[in-house]
């Protein structure tokens, strides 16, 4: 489901060459649902034009604080008025120094001065600019004055430099801004999630892994962070970047193998949530070759199948163990255990008797089953929530929409 479904967002752009990405930040805002209402500065025009935006909003554009269009002609009131939040996009190191001072002398500061909803500011400007003190002042004042800050990012510059400076790419920006309107559930928690495979090795060039893209627990590390928690994030091999990465709040911590998401996790008990979304291998391989295992070497010849003979050893199982800690740790709400911890069963059949089963057996409040191995790797995902009392079936939806439903579920059981 679009997340700014209702959300009016006043789009203000300022005059940096970062504007001609300010279009297609616009038209992704309203494929999430936004109304968006653009506002230009006067050199902000000499980028990219009002007729562009105003095609792509399908709302007229304002420029000036004397446009009479307005009813009163007071813009800058009533512009801001209806609206969720201003997001100004590109905003120089000029819009950000006049902002920090309140300066109000075209329709987009005085607007910004004259709101009562958040102000969103996404920097773009050569490096220096951004480096300059005058700047790190100016941003540093806006940040306690209340204004989010998102990005910049580093990267190779329009002016051909290289360095932080550079605006965001718009989808980012629209994952930051649907981020900012999500609930704060889980505000001053402290959120630990496992997400992904584990990899054990059996020589240096092979190794026994389980099915896990981590796309389910890196959309619940997301959504946690979305309502406000601090997220610790431990993940097994995979090729995911780390959500909302260039907000860069979420630590993570990357492990290979069981063992090392055994004590990557056990280090990091001091939370209130614990999410153990990886799917752990159960068995590892004790004395992994330290060379590769040749096809027609002695160890392998001399056996009947010619095929090596490999000897598991059990894995920890992570999971209990955090849930055994929690039952001796009774400071989470009303003197609960902590973390309270919810589990994933991944299934291929009797999704909720395993998944009621495997609940009860590792001792923990609450177990989320899901059907695979269809669902792994993929983007959507169907869940099926089990406490002591009750079910709730989340149908298919992408796995961010189902994390978010997830979080507002748990959080009622923290509330
Ligand atoms: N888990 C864990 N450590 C393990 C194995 C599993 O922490 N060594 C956690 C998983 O992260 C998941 C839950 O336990 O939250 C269930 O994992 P699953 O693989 O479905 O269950 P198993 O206990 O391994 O049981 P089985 O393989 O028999 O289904």
């Amino acid at each position: 489901m679009p997340s700014l479904i209702n959300k009016k967002i006043i789009l203000g752009i300022s005059g940096g060459i970062a504007a001609y990405k300010s279009a297609e930040l616009a038209r992704l805002l309203m494929q999430e649902g936004a109304t968006v209402q653009v506002v230009m500065s006067a050199a902000a025009q000499q980028f990219i034009t009002p007729v562009t935006m105003q095609a792509l909003t399908g709302l007229p554009v304002f420029t000036s604080q004397w446009d009479a269009r307005i009813d009163n002609n007071m813009a800058h009131i009533e512009l801001s008025r209806t609206a969720d939040a201003i997001l100004v996009a590109p905003a120089t190191a000029d819009l950000l120094a006049k902002l920090s001072l309140g300066l109000a002398d075209d329709l987009l500061t005085t607007l910004c001065l004259a709101r009562n909803c958040p102000l969103l500011l996404v920097p773009a400007m050569n490096l220096q600019m951004w480096e300059h003190q005058a700047t790190q002042r100016s941003v540093q004042r806006l940040v306690e004055d209340g204004s989010t800050m998102l990005g910049p990012a580093s990267g190779i510059q329009a002016c051909g430099e290289t360095g932080a400076g550079r605006m965001l790419e718009p989808a980012e920006i629209v994952e930051h801004v649907c981020a900012f309107f999500q609930p704060k559930l889980l505000q001053g928690k402290r959120v630990l999630v496992t997400a992904g495979p584990t990899f054990e090795a059996i020589d240096p060039v092979r190794g026994m892994t389980n099915r896990s893209s981590g796309k389910m627990g890196f959309a619940i590390a997301q959504a946690a962070l979305e309502a406000g928690a601090q997220v610790h994030l431990i993940a097994g091999p995979c090729a995911l970047p780390t959500p909302l990465e260039s907000g860069g709040q979420i630590y993570r911590t990357n492990v290979t193998s069981g063992q090392e998401m055994y004590a990557a996790v056990m280090q990091s008990l001091d939370c209130d949530l614990f999410f153990s979304v990886a799917a752990v291998a159960d068995w590892t391989i004790p004395n992994p070759a330290k060379e590769k295992i040749k096809r027609h070497s002695a160890t392998v010849a001399s056996k009947k199948s010619s095929a090596p003979q490999i000897h598991f050893a059990a894995n920890p199982d992570i999971l209990q163990s955090v849930a055994q800690f929690a039952k001796a740790n009774k400071t989470g709400p009303n003197k609960s255990p902590r973390p309270y911890c919810v589990g994933f069963a991944a299934e291929t059949s009797n999704l909720e008797q395993h998944a009621s089963e495997k609940r009860q057996r590792k001792g923990i409040p609450l177990m989320v089953g899901n059907i695979g191995p269809d669902t792994f790797g993929d983007d959507l995902n169907q869940l099926l929530i089990i406490d002591e009392n009750s079910k709730q079936h989340l149908p298919r939806a992408p796995k961010l929409t189902l994390a978010r439903l997830l979080i507002k579920a748990v959080a009622k059981k923290l509330a």
